[in-house]
């Protein structure tokens, strides 16, 4: 039985732009263990999104595919918890409701929901915001509510795009020893994605780096550290040598032969268009924030 957890199989994600076809991703490939936890990097515009997309099934790729436990994925699924680069909360839900919410549709009983509900707020530092309505909360409190949601469903395969981003510093350390801990204790495979190069070599067992125009992995650098992951490793000159590496990879990569073009199109001899359709609204931004179950 194949330890294969999440297969990106050469998938593209072309979408149309000013008429004309434009792949924000192409012919990628990617295989992720199960139980890893990889990281990915890139420049802003490179993808990242468009894959952790695909990967929930909220975008389906115009040509290849991505398989989860071995099957070709069609649509999002409650083994998949997906934390989105906006907050995306049920506005007319309290977060203590919206941390409920995939426990109500899993059908767990209240004592058990409650249970976990509390122990997600805890962890978040959201108790006492509990009864609160999402407008009523900060940028940083949201995105622990999402995170918290997304922890108390229980899913085997967490899709985190740049989860941490909207957090203080502080806050920040704290949630990623807490994701690093959690992903110990309760195996489960990660998929994160974030603009901090510290952050990306600190959690993963790999960084994935991508790079733009078309959306594509540059580089795939293994984060040869020990699985405990101090404070103290932040300052270690292995720690800080893979960080450099990273660094690199990702900001000083060619520029993009057409940057700052707002399109760019298929060379005459391009073979994605075998099978490879031009994706026409099926990732609207309303289905981007809809955090599904
Ligand atoms: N629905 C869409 N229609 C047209 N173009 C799109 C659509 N969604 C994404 N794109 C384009 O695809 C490319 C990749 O977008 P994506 O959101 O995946 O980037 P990203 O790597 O997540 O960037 P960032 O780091 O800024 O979040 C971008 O050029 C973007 O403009
Ligand atoms: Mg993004």
């Amino acid at each position: 039985m194949s330890t294969d957890k999440i297969v990106f199989d050469r998938v593209t994600a072309t979408f149309e732009v000013n008429g004309q076809p434009f792949h924000a991703v192409k012919d990628l490939s990617l295989t992720i263990a199960d139980n890893e936890f990889v990281t990915v990097v890139g420049p802003s515009g490179c993808g990242k999104s468009t894959i952790m997309n695909m990967a929930a099934g909220l975008l389906i790729p115009s040509g290849g595919e991505v398989r989860v436990d071995d099957r070709p994925v069609k649509g999002p699924g409650p083994e998949r918890g997906v934390i989105f680069q906006q907050y995306a909360l049920f506005p007319w839900l309290t977060v203590r409701q919206n941390v409920e919410f995939g426990l109500k549709l899993k059908k767990i009983s209240r004592a058990q929901r409650n249970e976990v509900v509390e122990r997600q707020l805890e962890l978040t530092g959201l108790t006492p915001f509990a009864d609160a309505l999402p407008k009523t909360l900060s940028g940083g409190m949201k995105q622990r509510c999402a995170i918290a949601r997304a922890y108390a469903a229980d899913p085997s395969i967490l899709l985190m795009d740049e989860p941490f981003g909207a957090l203080d510093a502080l806050t920040r350390v704290h949630m990623q020893s807490q994701l690093l801990e959690t992903w110990r204790q309760e195996k489960r495979t990660v998929m994160f994605i974030t603009h901090d190069v510290d952050e990306a070599v600190f959690l993963a067992n790999r960084v994935i780096v991508m790079a733009a125009r078309p959306g594509r992995i540059h580089r795939i650098i293994d984060v040869d550290l020990p699985a405990e992951r101090t404070e103290d490793l932040r300052t270690s000159p292995e720690f800080t040598a893979i960080r450099n590496e990273v660094w690199n990879s990702v900001y000083h990569q060619d520029p993009p032969p057409e940057a700052g073009a707002p399109a760019q199109h298929d060379p005459p001899d391009d073979p994605g268009g075998e099978g490879d359709q031009i994706n026409k609204g099926i990732w609207s931004p309303t289905r981007h924030h809809n955090p599904g179950p």
